[in-house]
């Protein structure tokens, strides 16, 4: 990429997206395109080939997606493949017909089978059975890949596909029903920390800037203090302790999202779909026990209680660890280590 070239990235609101722009943004790129959703819906196939004849971007960042976690991937499944797919094949037409130069494709560690062996290899697509709770997400990711990977040998493309293991950074989402692991860690430490030191005026700037979920907003008194007390009781932050799912026995793979879209920049700018091949994990290759986690988000957060870890709750799969071989061949490794970037996020949140 020029500093003159255009490039479109979709999906520039979201985690994934809004740090490849502050990303580019750093790099002196300004010649960026970008629509919401609201201006652009993906999904619909005669507004994407209008956009693309348009615009005719040099490059393409695909990091728009319908994402959720598992609730959502399994209460809304034909809502999560039909628009991924269609997000993906709009996309990706559209791109070989107006003759972009690269596309970058973003998809997830979910495209490998349930029971892949760990550390989880590239060349483990495919193999066997998709976990079946997010199987629709997964099988329109997979068809992202494959979309790419066919026009790239019947039409010479050059479109690469990437899977980040679980991000987290600036932009995340705090609500406790729908946000993933370390925000939602992040927000039941600090709001039991607020109750433990009784700032009720912290935590109604919390409870106004955030949503809990669960149905929980809606039934919440702001104005009476017992109603906030029982209320965050039912996400797990106690004035005396934190109530966690599971006993912390499995362990988890986090990056932080300016991580990703450094590796997003440094393939886009040297590294090609011979280079590549089918798809590559962006990932540095460790994990971390949630147990320690937990006990690293509380010391960050500075809370004095007590962990309960809930052992009637579901621990979820024991291990889901990308194998970073391929990306550090391809000469990339992550920079922002785990407790600098929780660290970071943590000041994000309260600030
Ligand atoms: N977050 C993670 O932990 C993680 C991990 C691995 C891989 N990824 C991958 O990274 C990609 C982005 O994830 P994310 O976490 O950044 O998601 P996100 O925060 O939910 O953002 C998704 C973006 O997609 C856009 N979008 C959704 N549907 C659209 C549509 N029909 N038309 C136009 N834009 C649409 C949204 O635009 P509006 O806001 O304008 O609606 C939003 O900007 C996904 O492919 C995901 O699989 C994410």
């Amino acid at each position: 990429m020029n500093k003159h070239d255009k490039i479109y990235v979709a999906g520039h609101k979201g985690l994934v997206g809004s740090a490849i722009m502050r990303k580019l943004q750093t790099e002196g790129f300004e010649n960026i395109v970008t629509r919401n959703s609201a201006e652009l819906d993906l999904c619909n196939q005669l507004q994407v080939e209008e956009f693309f004849a348009k615009e005719k971007p040099d490059y393409v960042f695909l990091a728009a997606a319908k994402v959720g976690g598992i609730v959502a991937n399994s209460t809304y499944p034909a809502e999560f493949i039909y628009q991924n797919i269609m997000i993906a094949s709009n996309v990706i037409n559209a791109s070989y017909k107006n003759q972009v130069k690269k596309l970058l494709n973003l998809g997830s560690s979910c495209i490998y089978p349930k029971l892949a062996p760990q550390p989880m290899k590239e060349d483990c697509l495919l193999t066997s059975e998709l976990e079946s709770t997010n199987e629709a997400y997964a099988i329109a990711k997979i068809a992202a890949i494959k979309l790419c990977r066919y026009y790239n040998e019947q039409y010479g493309t050059n479109f690469i596909s990437a899977m980040p293991t679980n991000q987290y950074g600036v932009g995340d989402n705090f609500n406790m029903e729908t946000a993933h692991l370390l925000p939602m860690l992040l927000r039941r430490f600090y709001l039991a920390k607020l109750l433990k030191n009784k700032d009720f005026v912290a935590i109604k700037a919390d409870l106004k800037k955030y949503k809990l979920g669960w149905g929980l907003d809606e039934k919440l008194n702001i104005e009476d203090e017992n109603s906030i007390i029982q209320t965050l009781e039912q996400i797990g932050a106690y004035s005396d302790k934190v109530v966690v799912w599971g006993d912390g026995s499995p362990y988890r793979e986090l990056m932080h999202s300016d991580d990703l879209a450094e590796a997003c920049f440094y393939l886009m700018q040297n590294k090609d779909y011979k280079d590549i091949g089918e798809l590559v994990n962006i990932t540095d290759g460790t994990d971390i026990q949630l147990k320690v986690l937990i006990e690293m988000v509380k010391q960050i957060v500075g809370f004095d209680g007590e962990i309960v870890y809930d052992t009637t709750k579901p621990n979820g799969t024991p291990r889901k660890l990308m194998d970073a071989t391929k990306i550090k061949a391809l000469g990339w490794t992550p920079k922002i280590n785990l407790q600098d970037g929780i660290a970071k996020i943590y000041e994000y949140y309260i600030s």
